[in-house]
């Protein structure tokens, strides 16, 4: 029976006209009333099965486990008291019906609780902008940027459920936290090309003293629009760095911004070889004299163990989105992303370099975001 839901679930997913329909191929949405309101209950159907689902397995393992131990502990009794102990285990322990409504209840409760989460998460928490202020120690920091305000925004994803209007609440909360710099990791678009100029236009409304800078994502490498939405952002004043870097002056001192592509290649081979590329790139675009910082949108393929070694201050990225379902309040790691990325969300150092990995504004997939709100965050560089 299970096997057979998640086989229709499956297959319900898999031709549904959208991210997992079509794999990744791009295209244009439509974005009338109706699609919405479908693709809103699709989803929230969607996860809050699949959530449901994961509730009966892991009751069903605890249930399970409680009666093993139950039938060790009367053996044990019976073992110790003989056939006393024994008789009386064998009595059956009928169901009273108040026990049972009871039972029934909150059958009907825990079975609901998935929906209800599933609804939260995409008509609340996903639009629910937390904003985090970590400090940022950088012992190389030069002196006169203690105290350097550096701002992030990721994973825009302009679709359907990210619209205009919230990325343009977003881009209105990270002017109004005042920084010196702005840095975008990537992910601009979801899946429609044609809204590039939309994203572009909305995130033009940036401001920030030493200015707004970049680096692109997957969506962008994947959808071929690397080229066209680098010169709509430079006709906005944004600079996207595509394997370049800033040097930004203050006081006659230089801290170096350094922006980096996703990996290209069609085969294995070919990304393997492109990844030792930007590796080299990254190499010859750091300075030696000053704190250089990486905007890199993922962690491809272990990215920042890489750059670790080059001897990166700092690393700026996105990509994972938290997971969008995750339990890192229970415990650090325990979300969706997981399952592919060691680094998912937050702060995380090696060998004396840094990395914050952003949780984005947007999603894609599925427009739920449970325990992984979207995320601005403004870093304060420090010396110490
Ligand atoms: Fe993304």
């Amino acid at each position: 029976m299970v096997i057979a839901d998640l086989v229709y679930l499956f297959v319900i997913a898999y031709s549904f006209p959208t991210t997992i329909g079509q794999g990744h191929t791009f295209r244009a949405a439509y974005y009338g009333l109706s699609n919405i309101v479908f693709e809103a209950v699709f989803w929230w159907w969607f996860v809050g099965s699949m959530l449901a689902f994961a509730l009966v397995v892991a009751f069903g393992t605890v249930e399970r486990a409680t009666r093993v131990a139950a039938w060790a502990y009367r053996k044990a009794r019976q073992s110790t008291k003989g056939r006393v102990a024994a008789a009386s285990s064998s009595v059956a322990d009928p169901v009273s019906p108040g026990r049972r409504h009871f039972l029934e209840q909150t059958a009907v409760l825990i079975s609901a609780t998935p929906f209800v989460a599933a609804g939260y998460g995409l008509l609340h928490s996903r639009l629910d902008v937390e904003v985090v202020r970590p400090r940022i120690p950088l012992a190389r920091l030069p002196k006169a940027f203690d105290g350097f305000r550096i701002a992030q925004l990721s994973d825009i994803h302009i679709s359907l459920f990210t619209t205009a209007d919230y990325i343009h609440r977003c881009v209105s909360i990270t002017n109004e936290l005042k920084p010196d710099l702005i840095a975008l990791t990537g992910d601009y678009i979801a899946w429609d090309t044609e809204q590039q100029g939309e994203v572009v236009r909305t995130l033009a409304g940036l401001r920030a003293p030493f200015g707004v800078f970049g680096c692109l994502g997957n969506h962008e490498e994947e959808s071929g629009t690397e080229e066209s939405i680098t010169r709509l952002f430079a006709a906005k004043g944004i600079h996207i760095l595509r394997q370049a870097r800033a040097p930004i002056v203050l006081g006659g001192e230089t801290l170096n911004l350094i922006g980096i592509d996703e990996p290209h290649g069609r085969t294995e081979t070919e990304w393997r070889r492109d990844v030792h590329r930007k590796l080299r790139q990254i190499k010859e675009l750091m300075m030696p004299e000053t704190v250089n910082i990486l905007l890199s949108h993922g962690d491809f393929p272990h990215m920042f163990d890489r750059v670790a070694e080059l001897g990166i201050d700092l690393m700026l990225a996105g990509h994972t989105h938290g997971g969008q379902l995750s339990l890192d309040f229970v415990h650090r790691g325990l979300n969706l992303s997981h399952l592919i990325y060691d680094y998912n969300s937050g702060w995380y150092e090696k060998n004396g370099a840094q990395l914050y990995v952003n949780r984005g504004i947007g999603t894609t997939g599925f427009p739920i975001r449970l325990g992984a709100r979207p995320e601005i965050s403004v870093f304060e560089l420090s010396r110490t």
